[in-house]
């Protein structure tokens, strides 16, 4: 695995490069397999990545090729602002009117926690043919605490589950204070490509030890793709 550290200070500096990166890793993958599959993190931060996407890169990514995935979802009404699919849908796929069949997300009702996981895990595992996908992309946010997708250092089983993709998380520290469904580490770990997209200075503890390998319990830090592992952060790293 190569490990790239991308420190732009300038968070609109930032995205644009992170977009850049995206559509290389897509044509890469296109060329390759005639299609690029991404699956994408909640939270707030790839919020202005997603309309940079949709804007500037309309015409500069083949959208029809791209097959969009959700790395993690709170059980939360699907019009709840806090549905992650739904910043997805209003800041990417609604503007670039990605197709139907592109889109694999969750089922709305997830008020079965267990079965919607369940749901999902077959879904992709009937468009991947395979036990375990291999994503061209996935992209994820790191929270303060050093948790991704929703997996959470105060859930310590679920970073050890082998046999399944996606699980049912809870954490007691994280708000929303509601059922999550993830990846598991290692459907995260199975992708070729993934960057992490982090900004804001309230981060720079948990990425400084993540970086220089401080010994933590942070499931970012057991992140570990095939191939590249970006992160993309707009904070220094002390060395
Ligand atoms: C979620 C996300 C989560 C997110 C981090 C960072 O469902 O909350 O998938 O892993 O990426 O919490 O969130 P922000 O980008 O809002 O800081």
């Amino acid at each position: 695995m190569v490990l790239k550290i991308i420190i732009i200070k300038n968070q609109k500096k930032l995205f644009k490069k992170a977009a850049k990166l995206i559509k290389e890793i897509s044509e890469k993958s296109i060329k390759k397999n005639k299609i690029f599959t991404a699956a994408l993190s909640g939270g707030k931060t790839p919020v202005e990545l997603f309309k940079l996407l949709s804007i500037k890169y309309k015409n500069k990514i083949e959208w029809s090729k791209v097959h969009l995935f959700q790395t993690d979802e709170r059980c939360v009404p699907f019009n709840d602002g806090n549905r992650n699919y739904k910043t997805i849908h209003e800041n990417l796929i609604k503007p670039l009117d990605i197709q139907i069949n592109n889109i694999h997300v969750m089922q709305k009702n997830l008020t079965d926690a267990k079965k919607a996981a369940g749901n999902y895990e077959k879904k992709i595992k009937t468009f991947f043919k395979t036990d375990i996908p291999e994503f061209d992309l996935i992209l994820l946010g790191i929270g303060e605490d050093g948790h991704t997708a929703s997996l959470f250092p105060d859930d310590k089983k679920a970073l050890t589950i082998k046999n399944k993709i996606i699980i049912n998380t809870v954490s007691k520290k994280m708000q929303p204070k509601v059922k999550r469904i993830t990846f598991t580490l290692n459907a995260i770990n199975n992708a070729k490509n993934i960057i992490f997209l982090i900004t804001g200075e309230n981060k720079k503890k948990v990425i400084n030890e993540i970086i220089n390998n401080k010994k933590n319990n942070y499931p970012a830090s057991l992140v570990r793709p095939k191939e590249r592992l970006y992160f993309f952060y707009d904070n220094e790293i002390n060395k």
